[in-house]
C-alpha cells in the first residue's frame, strides 16, 4: 500500500508550546483513517499542520512522501491534498454553483464528478450558500474538495452542528470516494461510533497525545475503556450504528430532522439564519 500521509515524530502547537506531541500516523491509499479524541486533544491542529496552515514544530509530515516542511500552504490542494476545513469557509453570499465555479476553476477540477458524490446539491445549484441548511452545507464543502480530484482528503468535523441522523448518511459517501478514486481519508470525527462504522483504522488523540491507535475492530473493542478513560460523559464510542444510505437520502434525512425527529439537534443551523 502507498503510504499519501506520514506523520513521523510530530509536535505542533502555538506560541512554541506544543500541543501535538510525537505523533506517528500514516495514511495509505484506499483507506479511511478517523482520528478520534475529546475537545481540545488536537486533532485540528493536526490538519492544519499537515497542510501547511501551521508550522511542523519537531518532528515531520510527509504527504506523497514530500514534507511539508518550506512547502507554502497554497501549494497543497495543486498536488492532491484537499482540506475540509472545521468551519467548512464557504462563500455565504455566493450560490452553490460559484462556490463550486471558483474551487473548481482554482483547482483546474472537475466539478460535474464532485457534484455526482451530492445529487442533493444539484437543485440547490442558484441558492446562496449561507441560506443553505447545516448538512446542505457540509455536502458543498465536501463537493468542492472533491473538485481539486485529491488524493488525499482530510475533513474536520464533518457532524458539527450537524443531528446525527445526517451524518450517517453522509460519511458513506466518504467510502464511495475512496472506493471509486483510491483516494486516502484523514477523517476528525465527533461521532465516535459513526467513524469507527466507515474507517479502516482509528487513532485516539487525548490532550495532544496519542493513546490509541490500531483497526477499527480494535479500537471498538477497546471503547467502552477508551469512553471511561478519556472521552468522559456523553461520548459515543460504542460501535454498531447502522450506516449505509447516500448523501441523496441525507438531504431528506435532513428535512425529517429538522421537522420533529427526536434526534435532531436545534442548533443545526436553521435555513436563513446567515
Ligand atoms: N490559534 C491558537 N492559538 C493558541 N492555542 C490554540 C489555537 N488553536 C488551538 N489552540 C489550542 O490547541 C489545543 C488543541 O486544539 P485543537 O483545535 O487542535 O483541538 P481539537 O482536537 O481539534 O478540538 P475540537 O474537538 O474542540 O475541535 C487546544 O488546547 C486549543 O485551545
Ligand atoms: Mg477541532
Amino acid at each position: 500500500m502507498t503510504a499519501l500521509l506520514e506523520i513521523d515524530g510530530l509536535y505542533s502547537g502555538y506560541a512554541g508550546v506544543a500541543m501535538v506531541r510525537d505523533l506517528n500516523l500514516t495514511v495509505h491509499a484506499g483507506e479511511i483513517v478517523a482520528l478520534l479524541g475529546p475537545n481540545g486533544a488536537g486533532k485540528t491542529t493536526t490538519l492544519l499542520t499537515t497542510s501547511g496552515l501551521n508550522p511542523v514544530m519537531k518532528g515531520d509530515i510527509r504527504v506523497f512522501g514530500r514534507s511539508v516542511r518550506g512547502r507554502p500552504a497554497h501549494r497543497a490542494p495543486r498536488e492532491g491534498l484537499a482540506h475540509v476545513l472545521e468551519d467548512r469557509s464557504l462563500f455565504y453570499q455566493l450560490t452553490v454553483a460559484e462556490n463550486l465555479r471558483l474551487a473548481a476553476a482554482r483547482s483546474k477540477g472537475d466539478l460535474a464528478r464532485a457534484l455526482s458524490y451530492f445529487p442533493a446539491l444539484e437543485p440547490l445549484l442558484g441558492r446562496r450558500a449561507g441560506l443553505l441548511s447545516g448538512g446542505e452545507q457540509q455536502m458543498l464543502a465536501m463537493a468542492r474538495a472533491l473538485t481539486s480530484k485529491p488524493r488525499l482528503l482530510m475533513v474536520d468535523e464533518m457532524s458539527l452542528g450537524l443531528a446525527p441522523v445526517i451524518v450517517e448518511r453522509l460519511l458513506p459517501v466518504l467510502r464511495r470516494i475512496v472506493d471509486d478514486t483510491g483516494a486516502g481519508v484523514l477523517l476528525v470525527e465527533q461521532h465516535v461510533h459513526l467513524a469507527l462504522e466507515v474507517a479502516d483504522r482509528a487513532a485516539v488523540l487525548v490532550h495532544g497525545d496519542l493513546v490509541a491507535s490500531g483497526t477499527t475492530a480494535e479500537i471498538a473493542g477497546r471503547a467502552a475503556a477508551l469512553e471511561s478513560t478519556y472521552f468522559g460523559a456523553g461520548a459515543e464510542v460504542e460501535a454498531g450504528a447502522d450506516v449505509g444510505a447516500d448523501a441523496e437520502a441525507g438531504a431528506e434525512a435532513e428535512a425529517d430532522a429538522r421537522t420533529g425527529d427526536p434526534e435532531a439537534d436545534p442548533e443545526d443551523n436553521p435555513e436563513g439564519s446567515r
